[in-house]
């Protein structure tokens, strides 16, 4: 298959190197410690399973299922939860763990979530940040893989319509309309 893509954003040595890098500042900062790993369904799985096994620490994995892209190349800036199950979280290390910071809804639900639940501490790592976009209130950022340009991407994850997720890249997609400038 030859996936239908403009550009090539982030290369799978760029993204493999990033997360190495990431993984690095996350076992310095918990050294020795125990660290719960929430990540946010669906796209930050692929992210999740690569920075997991790079951390070296133990970790427990927990994951809050939220929508707010509703297969749209645009965020609704509404967050839906659909529920899971969920780790215990008080008294415990919490990193939340995302693909994408777009409008920043999402990321801030999760926040919320996860601080009623009275965590020990209560971080966030992001792989992508979308620059130029307009926030109210822009959600704090511990860890960040890259800063991207406001283009809707996929690959490593991330999806179009459900597809994409499996591309071992960040690219821009040659979206219906045919040239993936929809986003703005
Ligand atoms: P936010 O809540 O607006 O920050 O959007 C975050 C969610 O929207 C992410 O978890 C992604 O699932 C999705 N999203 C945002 N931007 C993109 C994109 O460029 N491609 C694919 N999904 C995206
Ligand atoms: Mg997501």
């Amino acid at each position: 298959m030859t996936p239908p893509v403009r550009q090539i954003i982030i290369t799978q040595e760029q993204l493999r190197q990033r997360v190495r890098e990431l993984a690095q500042e996350i076992r310095q900062q918990y050294k020795g410690e125990e660290l719960v790993l929430v990540s946010i369904l669906k796209g930050a799985f692929v992210f999740l399973s690569d920075l997991m096994r790079e951390i070296q620490l133990d970790v427990e994995v927990g994951f809050l299922y939220l929508s707010s892209y509703r297969g749209e190349t645009q965020s609704q800036g509404e967050v839906e939860e659909y529920l899971l199950p969920f780790p215990r979280l008080a008294g415990r290390h919490v990193l939340i763990v995302e693909d994408i910071l777009d409008s920043g809804a999402s990321i801030a639900y999760a926040y919320q979530r996860c601080q009623q639940l009275n965590p020990l501490s209560l971080r966030v790592c992001v792989l992508l940040n979308k620059q130029g976009v307009f926030r109210d209130e822009p959600p704090l950022i511990d860890y960040k893989g890259f800063d991207i340009p406001n283009v809707f991407v996929v690959g490593y994850g991330l999806d179009y319509r459900e597809k994409y997720r499996h591309l071992p890249y960040i690219a821009e997609p040659i979206t219906e309309q045919g040239n993936g400038d929809e986003k703005e």
